[in-house]
């Protein structure tokens, strides 16, 4: 049995508590619906810093064998300092890769799970293919993912001050933005053509409060997923001007709610 963990050693407070709230949500639900087994084999796709990977890992138990793939390498360089510090190593093989490229023998699988992956995956649809390919007969595949609407206010806002600016080209880019995002049906169509069905699904919405547009454009989590994008969208010329006029929309009417929906997705190989 692996020895109580000390929280005053400098090692343990670094790398403590390092789960987004915008993420814990979706890895709450996902894990609720992962049928555990001591003997789990899972894929953990877009693993980021690995929270799902651990996660597996320690609750079914030394025989699991949890593959974690993601690209990042910042991430899973702290991820493998994570299974080194809590003896996971064994459970735990990082792949550092496109997950494209998994490298997990076909139908072998009980479980590919991905919190929150899909809006990130240059080729989703490459990705959703090999996931597919490595889920056993009676494995399933399991998906969180915000969906189109997510920080809808913000977005009206923002559509709102590119119209008064006259703004049409960055409208309509703004539009195909807000368009890329899954809905359930185009979360659907993007498995069903990866060959796989789609056996159940959740939806639910959270909300993300901020006093006020400075807080929200200021949070740490909203300059690092999403800022960049958002300011990508404007000239840098005119940004000043155009998220000024975002603000004093947002900031008309008291504190902000944003609404972020979301859902769950599971399915299996139409193979079988
Ligand atoms: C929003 S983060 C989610 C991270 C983590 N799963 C979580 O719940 O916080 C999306 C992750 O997908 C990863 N990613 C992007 N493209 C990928 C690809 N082609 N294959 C595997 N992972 C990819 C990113 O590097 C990032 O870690």
């Amino acid at each position: 049995m692996l020895p109580p963990i000390d929280p005053l050693t400098a090692e343990f407070g670094d790398l403590y508590d390092e789960l987004p709230l915008w993420s814990a949500p979706f890895l709450e639900r996902l894990l609720a619906r992962v049928p555990l087994r001591p003997d789990l084999r899972a894929v953990d796709v877009g693993c980021g810093t690995g929270q799902l990977a651990v996660e597996l890992a320690e609750r079914c138990g030394e025989h699991a064998r949890i593959v974690a793939v993601d690209p990042w390498s910042a991430a899973v360089t702290r991820l493998r300092r994570k299974l080194e510090q809590r003896g996971l190593t064994r459970r735990v093989e990082v792949q550092e890769r496109d997950a494209i490229d998994l490298d997990v023998p076909d139908g072998s699988v009980h479980v590919v799970a991905s919190n929150l992956g899909l809006n990130n995956f240059a080729n989703a649809g490459a990705v959703l293919a090999r996931c597919g390919r490595a889920l056993a007969p009676d494995g399933r595949l399991l998906l969180t993912t915000n969906l189109r609407g997510h920080f809808g206010a913000f977005y009206e806002a923002f559509d709102g001050a590119l119209a008064d600016l006259g703004l049409g080209h960055e409208r309509r880019a703004l539009a195909a933005h807000v368009d890329a995002r899954a809905t359930l049906a185009s979360l659907t169509a993007q498995l069903t053509e990866a060959d796989l069905e789609v056996t159940h699904t959740e939806t639910w919405s959270g909300t993300w409060r901020f006093a006020d547009s400075a807080a929200l454009f200021g949070h740490w989590f909203v300059r690092l997923a999403f800022r960049g994008e958002w300011e990508a969208l404007v000239p840098e010329g005119a940004r000043k001007h155009v998220f000024d006029a975002v603000a004093a929309r947002l900031d008309c009417s008291g504190a902000l709610e944003l609404e972020v929906p979301s859902a769950l997705v599971e399915a299996r190989s139409a193979r079988c």
